[in-house]
């Protein structure tokens, strides 16, 4: 184990993946420290100029929350102060790399939780600094908005669906550093839409597993839910009317069974993925009709809800009906890791792009800077 010395690090929550081909070019080490994961990785390019990923660790922490339902900030940020220096030389120990070796130090500097940012920042601009390295500051949105092209090469313009435990987002991905958000929450992002509804039902955190498991042997049919903002003209999510008709139903149903427990979160799930699967149908006929000659249009999904195999269906269907190709990311690449922070900083170095060592950490940092928060937009705000 690269760093288990404050028995933060355990097989199941420390994950590794390396890459064989050696790589040619510019090195970016990446970190990532915006929530509730501490991860490192260094990612270049192969001599062809194909992305490759030299290293990949993700420490999760959901043990150190579990008792708590949720992601305690303090916590976070000490669990990342423990790990964060173990973590980056565990990184440049898989990719066989000195410090000497690499071109720029990337890390997260927004949006997320301003503790853990700090530790994941400092830690990079004194690496950067140390070194006479060049810092990247980069947006863990743009990290996931950019993972389809890390791992699937895409071209420039795609639209992406991002929904994780603090996101539910439609942006239009133009080229580097330039998004559009065509739709966001009004209220919950679905990921924790999800988390809720695990936590109502009396089910472990993190939720959205759990509540999918339970679903399988559930009826999605039983209670009928609504399925918010479905037929609307505007691209927007909301969830939090649907976590409120799930409570009431669970309680007037009370006391639950597991047979309850199973038919409440399948149609939860059912709920959510239509009213997911009308937003989308929306948005990719405005991208069709936005990019007409487009040679191959792609919807890429990031975020930890993307595993969600029903919601993962609704969205192939919606593809398939607009004549889109649906690119979802390996899982490990869609939730939250370092090396779409590392591959960010890449495309970012390559352009010229590169950040004072003064750059301050944003604890909300929007994609689209031009975009109108909407009502209760980013009211969480502690998962990106
Ligand atoms: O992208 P992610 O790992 O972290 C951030 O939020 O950035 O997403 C985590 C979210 C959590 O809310 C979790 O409950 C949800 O994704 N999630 C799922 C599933 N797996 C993870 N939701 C529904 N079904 C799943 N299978
Ligand atoms: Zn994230």
């Amino acid at each position: 184990m690269p760093d288990d010395r404050h028995g933060h690090a355990t097989p199941s929550s420390l994950s590794r993946d390396t890459a064989t081909s050696p790589a040619a070019g510019a090195l970016i080490l990446g970190i990532e420290t915006s929530c509730d994961e501490t991860a490192a990785a260094v990612v270049g390019r192969d001599a062809s100029g194909r992305p490759v990923i030299l290293s990949n660790v993700v420490l999760s922490q959901i043990a150190e929350h579990a008792a708590f339902g949720g992601v305690v900030p303090e916590i976070a940020a000490r669990a990342h102060v423990e790990a964060v220096d173990g973590i980056v030389r565990a990184a440049l120990i898989e990719a066989k790399l000195g410090f000497a070796d690499l071109s720029a130090v990337a890390a997260t500097v927004g949006p997320g939780l301003v503790g853990g940012l700090l530790v994941g920042a400092m830690t990079g601009k004194a690496c950067a600094a140390a070194c006479g390295l060049p810092f990247l500051g980069v947006n863990h949105l743009e990290g996931h908005a950019l993972t389809p092209r890390l791992t699937d090469g895409l071209a420039y313009p795609y639209l992406l669906l991002l929904v994780s435990g603090g996101h539910s987002q439609i942006v239009l991905v133009r080229g580097l550093g330039d998004y559009e958000r065509w739709g966001t929450t009004i209220d919950d992002a679905l990921g924790e839409a999800f988390d809720k509804t695990a936590k109502l039902l009396q089910l472990p955190h993190p939720g959205g597993p759990n509540v999918e498991t339970r679903a399988a042997a559930g009826d999605p049919k039983r209670f009928p839910l609504p399925r918010p903002l479905k037929g609307e003209a505007r691209l927007d999510f909301s969830f939090s009317g649907l976590k409120t008709a799930l409570r009431l139903a669970a309680e007037a149903a009370a006391p639950l069974s597991a047979q309850d427990v199973a038919d409440l979160c399948a149609s939860f799930q059912a709920a959510a993925a239509e009213s997911l699967a009308d937003r989308v149908r929306r948005a990719l006929a405005r991208f069709r009709e936005t990019f007409p000659g487009l040679a191959d249009p792609v919807l890429a999904v990031a975020g930890g809800v993307a595993a969600n195999k029903a919601i993962r269906a609704a969205l192939e269907a919606e593809a398939e009906g607009a004549g889109v190709r649906l690119v979802a990311p390996p899982l490990k690449l869609c939730t939250d890791n370092a090396a779409m922070i590392a591959y960010a900083g890449l495309e970012r170095f390559e352009a010229g792009r590169t950040d004072a060592l003064d750059t301050p950490v944003r604890s909300r940092w929007p994609l689209d800077e031009t975009a109108q928060p909407l009502v209760g937009f980013g009211r969480r705000g502690a998962k990106a």
